[in-house]
């Protein structure tokens, strides 16, 4: 599943953001790369023990934690601290590669299994040419570029790459995710059902003319078995 969540950041969110890491001292994006995708990456990263690279993962994961299409369409168990990334100039692309399927934190010596990976945005996409995250799946390639503070998911298993950006740069934070549900067709059908639930209780509520008032009293029998359902399919899928 490649979801797309708008708004993940806040405008000063991603001001604050962009002031704590836009003056730090940026590395080679090798650093981090395993063996085949260090021959085809050419970026820059911020070293995660930098002042401002934890300020600014401070901010993110406060704002994916209160994001609630973020937290159904991913199910975390377990987040790889958000990492930092620009392309610009001679350091302008990402050729296709596959991510290491565990990441272990250094700091932590944590491992994470990369079931998800992440992008947020963080540069207008107005203001570079070219940089397009092209992630390949069973319907063909998807070409992403997104709106500054928005965040694509999609499943680690992926082909991708970052084209080359001819213009201006492109400041993107990225991060991996050990979901709870590790198989990717199993938290479609829970997102999607997810989805539909809040959707039949929004319409609910509507009709009472209490969609500002809470939770209904009552809810209809049907709803209450497809919430039964999801926290069944749930229970039977999740590895916590
Ligand atoms: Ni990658």
């Amino acid at each position: 599943m490649l979801l797309r969540i708008p708004n993940v950041l806040t405008p000063q969110e991603l001001a604050q953001v962009r002031q704590h890491i836009l003056g730090a001292d940026w590395a080679d994006g090798r650093i981090t790369a395993g063996s085949q995708s260090a021959g085809v990456k050419n970026n820059r990263q911020l070293p995660e023990e930098l002042p401002a690279a934890q300020q600014a993962r401070h901010i993110v994961s406060v704002a994916l934690a209160r994001n609630p299409q973020f937290v159904t369409g991913a199910l975390p168990k377990s987040v790889y601290p958000p990492l930092f990334n620009r392309y610009s100039g001679d350091a302008n692309s990402f050729g296709s590669h596959i991510d290491n399927a565990v990441r272990t934190h250094a700091a932590s010596a944590r491992h994470v299994r990369t079931d998800i990976a992440c992008t947020l945005f963080l540069s207008d996409a107005e203001s570079y040419d070219g940089g397009e995250l092209v992630v390949e799946d069973t319907y063909g390639e998807q070409r992403i570029k997104l709106t500054a503070g928005d965040l694509v998911l999609y499943p680690g298993t992926s082909v991708h790459r970052v084209e080359v950006v001819t213009r201006g740069e492109r400041l993107a934070c990225f991060f991996w995710i050990e979901s709870m549900v590790r198989s990717d067709a199993q938290r479609r059908l829970l997102y999607d059902m997810d989805m539909a639930i809040t959707a039949l209780r929004r319409q609910d509520l509507a009709q009472n003319g209490q969609l500002d008032s809470g939770p209904l009293n009552s809810e209809r029998s049907e709803v209450v078995t497809l919430t039964g359902c999801y926290h069944n399919l749930l229970r039977m899928w999740a590895d916590v």
